[in-house]
């Protein structure tokens, strides 16, 4: 059985010299310039120090006009080479020094939020609509006040034409290639929590008849290109990776994730992160959601890794795929539990690192016991007014914004809170 302390190494050569990544969480600190700012710099100098075996980025988004928030990090221009961009990569290769100063490797989280694209976010203008593979607004409730609700934040998407499909995919790969000319490790495509490359994925939000529909390979060929395409312009070191759901599946479309896993395993992918949830669904935030047609786990460490059975059920069928497995682990003891079953090879910590910056040293210091590695993290309490807001998404979007104030703090160098 591995241990926490043991290093991995993917297939394109890259080590994680132990088991414990920190997740990707947006920072919401790229300024109104969606761009690293000194802030953002501050707290990746925190999380260098953690003593992590990586250290994935918040999302970084591959078009300016559509973004998941008004702050995230986003390529405001076409990526050509070096020296024409040279700016762009200057403000980047700070980040990647940032964030690998002590040698860890760093991962950029790259993404498009297609149809979750805030009305408010980006510089596509107010009206004008987001994009997705269908024209399928998100369902945030079926009441009055949730379609309007949805309607008013997330403007129903348009569907995409070829010639959108060609563009996005050029964006993913220009922002894999500036972050390898920048020095990053790798990149981790977001390919859960609803956004676009999920959204292709998903029979729910694409219904598409044509090359990019129809069936779990068809609904693929999206990030399957994006894969080939930077693979094609990227050094062989450099690591591809993907976050997928796992948890709103239901027997049919279980095998479908399973075939596009197979497809995913076979375009070379360095590892699997293994997550749950959607805007419509947030289960990524939620300790008490459960797995259809799954019992609930009744063991404390079992229970603390919210897709445990998901991550082994992918493990059986491709056994030599690197998994990363994120979502609830709080202690040394759920960490090792997990890799005891070999339901993963790392283990993704989010909250936790949003609190303590080193929350990987502590709990792979051998001189601290059991009951110290460990951090016990309440539920984030929202103000009573807010539970008249008939909408699934305002607890976790309430929780979620805690711990980005957290990681805020950190930029300041103010003591985070943990919560109670
Ligand atoms: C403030 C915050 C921001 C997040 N931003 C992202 C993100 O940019 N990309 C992503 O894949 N997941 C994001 N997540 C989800 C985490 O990566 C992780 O999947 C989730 O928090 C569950 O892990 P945890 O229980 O260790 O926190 C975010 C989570 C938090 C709390």
């Amino acid at each position: 059985m591995s241990s926490l302390g043991d290093s991995v190494k993917l297939p394109c050569g890259l080590v994680f010299p132990n088991r414990l990544a920190k997740a990707a969480m947006a920072e919401l600190l790229a300024g109104s310039g969606n761009a690293p700012t000194p802030s953002l710099l501050k707290v990746y100098d925190q999380w260098a120090k953690g003593n992590w075996g990586a250290v994935l980025t918040g999302n970084v988004q591959v078009d300016v006009n559509h973004l998941g928030s008004p702050f995230d990090p986003a390529l405001s221009d076409e990526y050509t080479d070096p020296e024409t961009n040279k700016g762009l990569l200057d403000t980047w290769s700070k980040y990647a020094e940032a964030s690998q100063q002590h040698g860890t490797p760093s991962i950029v989280q790259v993404c498009h939020p297609g149809r979750q694209s805030l009305r408010f976010a980006g510089r596509r203008g107010i009206f004008a609509s987001p994009i997705a593979p269908s024209a399928i607004p998100l369902d945030m409730g079926d009441g009055f006040f949730q379609r309007w609700m949805s309607w008013f934040v997330f403007p129903p998407p348009r569907e995409m034409t070829q010639a959108d499909i060609d563009l996005v995919t050029r964006q993913f790969v220009d922002t894999a290639r500036l972050m390898a000319d920048a020095g990053f490790s790798g990149i981790e495509l977001h390919g859960a929590h609803g956004y676009l490359i999920d959204q292709f994925l998903n029979p729910k939000s694409n219904i598409r008849t044509d090359a990019y529909g129809g069936n779990a390979a068809n609904r693929a060929r999206f990030v399957l290109d994006i894969i080939r395409q930077t693979r094609a312009v990227v050094p062989p070191t450099f690591c591809i990776g993907i976050k997928l759901n796992s948890a709103d599946y239901n027997s049919s479309s279980f095998e479908d994730t399973m075939t596009q896993i197979g497809l995913l395993n076979e375009a070379g992918i360095d590892f699997l992160e293994v997550s749950g949830g959607t805007y419509e669904d947030p289960k990524m935030w939620d300790p008490n959601h459960s797995q259809p047609q799954k019992p609930k786990s009744t063991t404390t460490a079992t229970r603390e890794a919210f897709f445990l059975e998901f991550a082994s059920a992918v493990r059986t069928r491709y056994p030599s795929l690197i998994l990363m497995l994120t979502g609830g682990f709080r202690t040394r003891a759920g960490a090792n539990y997990a890799l005891s079953q070999n339901a993963c090879d790392v283990i993704g910590i989010g909250r936790p690192a949003a609190i303590d910056p080193a929350f990987a040293d502590r709990l792979l210091d051998e001189g601290l016991g059991e009951d110290e590695a460990k951090l016990n993290l309440g539920r984030v309490k929202m103000p009573a007014w807010m539970g008249w807001i008939p909408l699934r998404a305002v607890g976790a979007g309430w929780e979620s914004s805690y711990y980005t104030q957290q990681i805020q703090r950190i930029a300041k160098g103010l003591r985070t809170i943990v919560p109670v």
